[in-house]
C-alpha cells in the first residue's frame, strides 16, 4: 500500500527518501525575548525527521513581519544559532529541512512590531481577522488587527533586502532551502489577490502588475542562494485571513507559470487549511501541472489514500500531512505500515511547552 509516497525524489540537489512533507505549521513556542527557535523546537523537528522535507513553522524575515506573539524569526545573529539546532538535529537523523520565509504585512497589530502601523499593498484593512498578542502588560490574547499603511516603493525595496538577507541567514542557520510564504492572505498573497490590492501603480491593478511583487521576491530569493534552493506557497482558493481573489483560477495559473521560468525547485499548493476551502477542482491542478515544470507539492486534508492517488494520477508529486504529523512523529512509518494515527491536542497547538510537542509518541508493536 501507498507505493509512490516512498518514491525517492529529486528537489532541487536534494535526493529525497519519500514524497511526505512535513508542512510548515506554526507551534509558538520561541523563546522571548529575541523570538528565537530552541532545544525544544530541535528535539520536535528531529522526531520527525523521517519526513522526505520538513518546511519548518512561519518564520518572520523582519521585526516588522511578525503577525503573532512567540512566532521565530530570521534576522538576529541569535535567531539564526538557535534555527542552527534545529538544522543540525534533523540533519542528524538523516532528513532534510527549509526555512518558511514570513511577512504577515496587514495581518498582525501595532504591538506585535514595536509600535508601527502595519504595511501592506494598499491602506485596506483585513475584516474580521485577529492576532495573537503578549505586549508584556494585560493576559495574551487575540485583538482585531488595524488598517495598514499602502507601502511606498521605498518600502517595497526594504522588504525585497529583508528577503535577500533571511534567506542568505536560512543557509547560515544550515536550511537546506526556504519556501516563500505567499500564501494564506500574508504580504505577498496582499498583492496578488485582487480584492487586497487597489494600488494604481505597477504593483496592482492588471494581473500582470499583481504579480510583480511575487515576480521580484522571487528573483532576490533565487539570486541570494540559487533556484534549486528555492520553495513557494500558495493557496489560490483559500479566503484565510480576509484575502480574496476575483478570478483565483486564472490568477493562480500565471502565478505557476511566472514562478516556472525562475526555475524553483517546488510550488506547494495549500488547498485548505484548517476545513474552510472549496475542493480543488481536478481542471485547476491540470491547469498548475502543465504550468509548472519543477516539483509539486499539495497539502491539505490528505491522508494516505487519497496522497497515494494524487501521486499515481500524476496530479502531484509530494504530498503534505500537517495536523497528522503533529501527533505522530514517525508518521511516514506508519503510514508504510498501515498502523493506525493517532489523534492530536487541539489545546496545546499553539503556546506552552513540552506538552503537546515533543511527548507524543512514535507507534509501539506490542
Ligand atoms: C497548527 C497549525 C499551524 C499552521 N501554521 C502554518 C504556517 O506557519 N504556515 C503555513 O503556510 N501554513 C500553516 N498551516 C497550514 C498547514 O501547513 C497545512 O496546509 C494545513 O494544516 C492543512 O493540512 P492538513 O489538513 O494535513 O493539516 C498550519 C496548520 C496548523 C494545523
Amino acid at each position: 500500500m501507498a507505493n509512490s509516497l516512498f518514491q525517492p525524489i529529486q528537489l532541487g540537489n536534494l535526493q529525497l527518501s519519500n514524497r511526505i512533507v512535513m508542512p510548515p505549521m506554526t507551534r509558538s513556542r520561541a523563546s522571548q525575548p529575541g523570538n528565537l527557535a530552541n532545544e525544544m523546537m530541535a528535539t520536535y523537528y528531529g522526531q520527525r525527521a523521517s519526513a522526505g522535507l520538513i518546511v519548518a513553522e512561519g518564520t518572520q524575515i523582519s521585526p516588522m513581519g511578525q503577525g503573532y506573539a512567540w512566532t521565530p524569526g530570521i534576522y538576529s545573529p541569535a535567531q539564526i544559532a538557535g534555527w542552527k539546532k534545529v538544522t543540525d538535529q534533523v540533519h542528524a537523523k538523516g532528513g532534510h529541512i527549509f526555512a518558511q520565509l514570513w511577512h504577515v504585512g496587514r495581518v498582525t497589530h501595532p504591538d506585535n512590531i514595536g509600535g508601527e502601523q502595519p504595511i501592506s499593498s494598499s491602506a485596506l484593512k483585513a475584516e474580521n481577522v485577529k492576532v495573537f498578542i503578549d505586549n508584556g502588560s494585560d493576559e495574551p490574547g487575540f485583538v482585531d488587527v488595524v488598517e495598514p499603511r499602502e507601502m511606498t516603493h521605498d518600502d517595497i525595496k526594504q522588504v525585497l533586502a529583508e528577503y535577500h538577507q533571511a534567506a542568505l541567514n536560512a543557509v547560515e542557520a544550515g536550511f537546506d532551502g526556504i519556501e516563500l510564504h505567499a500564501a494564506n492572505g500574508y504580504l505577498v498573497n496582499q498583492f496578488i489577490d485582487s480584492e487586497a490590492n487597489n494600488r494604481s501603480d505597477e504593483y496592482g491593478g492588471s494581473l500582470e502588475n499583481r504579480l510583480r511583487f511575487l515576480d521580484e521576491v522571487v528573483a532576490t530569493l533565487v539570486d541570494a542562494i540559487g533556484a534549486e534552493r528555492v520553495g513557494v506557497r500558495l493557496a489560490p482558493l483559500t479566503t484565510l485571513n480576509g484575502t480574496v481573489d476575483a478570478k483565483p483560477e486564472e490568477t493562480y495559473t500565471a502565478a505557476a507559470a511566472l514562478l516556472s521560468t525562475h526555475k524553483i525547485a517546488y510550488l506547494h499548493i495549500a488547498e485548505v487549511d484548517w476545513d474552510d476551502a472549496p475542493d480543488t477542482p481536478e481542471s485547476f491542478k491540470r491547469a498548475l501541472r502543465e504550468a509548472f515544470d519543477g516539483v509539486l507539492i499539495y497539502a491539505g486534508r490528505y491522508n494516505a489514500e487519497s496522497a497515494e492517488q494524487a501521486i499515481s494520477q500524476g496530479l502531484a508529486d509530494m504530498i503534505g500531512f500537517g495536523r497528522p504529523f503533529v501527533a505522530n512523529p514517525d508518521l511516514p512509518e506508519r503510514i508504510k505500515n498501515g498502523h493506525p494515527l493517532a489523534a492530536h491536542d487541539p489545546n496545546t497547538l499553539f503556546g506552552g511547552g513540552e506538552k503537546g510537542l515533543t511527548d507524543y509518541p512514535c507507534f509501539e508493536t506490542k
